[in-house]
């Protein structure tokens, strides 16, 4: 069970795995810092589970605070992980003031999207002392660019350049890099080459650690599940019983 991020590299070197699971609120935080999860990522996928947005690049600055702030109060160990939203980050001084609003809401550490092109900004936060965690692959705040959500590392010069992104975080000194949506020959050969922690998510089972968006692990959030994410509770179904029960019995 992890208290401290500086554990993470004693981690590594020990091969034992990171789980890291989002949370938005206050009762969902509290239940998985009590159950011993390793990291919890107050993810800008709030925007679809929590805020019924299209994507991710709806998300505001003010949206991950308030939830930042419901998050902390529910946890008493586990390192808590903000988002920088979309476009809050375009220079290094921005991703700065607002690495310092997430930390003052309750953040242990932030986390943005992107691998070289990105390495201005990501000194920057780590410059001014606030711990960093990076993310590389698929990027959901590109969605729109891209034209969708597309896997990463298909090709030689795919992996490469993913290859190239992970190598500079670590050498700019992140602590971690989720690795999204990524081949996992790719996503295996990335955790061996870099000294910070992968956290995979649709990238094989072989990164240091895995992380789920927990709507997809608990089935809370019915209308859509990633292909690799598997369920292990169905609260939806649990939900319109329970409610549906209820409306029987107030009748
Ligand atoms: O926003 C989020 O929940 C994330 C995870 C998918 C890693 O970034």
């Amino acid at each position: 069970m992890l208290h401290s991020l500086h554990d993470l590299r004693q981690r590594k070197a020990q091969a034992q795995r990171l789980s890291v699971l989002t949370a938005y609120d206050y009762p969902c935080a509290r239940l998985l810092d009590e159950a011993g999860i390793d990291l919890i990522l107050v993810g800008d996928s709030l925007g679809m589970v929590v805020l019924g947005l299209p994507d991710t690049t709806g998300v505001t600055l003010a949206d991950m605070v308030h939830h930042l702030k419901a998050v902390r109060r529910g946890v008493k160990r586990a390192p808590v992980i903000g988002d920088l939203p979309y476009h809050t980050y375009d220079t290094p001084a921005e991703a700065v003031k607002n690495a310092r609003l997430l930390m003052d809401a309750g953040a242990d550490a932030v986390k943005l999207e992107g691998g070289l092109a990105l390495i201005p900004q990501v000194r920057a936060i780590i410059g001014a002392g606030i711990p960093f965690i990076g993310h590389i692959g698929m990027l959901p705040q590109s969605v729109i660019e891209e034209g969708g959500y597309k896997k990463k590392g298909r090709t030689p010069e795919g992996a490469a350049h993913l290859m190239a992104d992970a190598r500079a975080l670590d050498e700019a000194g992140a602590m971690a890099c989720v690795l999204e949506s990524i081949v996992p020959e790719v996503a295996t050969q990335i955790t061996a080459a870099v000294q910070m922690s992968t956290i995979g998510i649709g990238a094989g089972p072989h990164c240091d650690g895995q992380v789920l968006v927990t709507p997809d692990l608990l089935g809370s959030f019915p209308w859509f599940r990633p292909p690799f994410a598997k369920a292990r509770a169905d609260l939806a179904t649990e939900t319109l019983r329970a409610v549906r029960e209820y409306i029987t019995a107030v009748q």
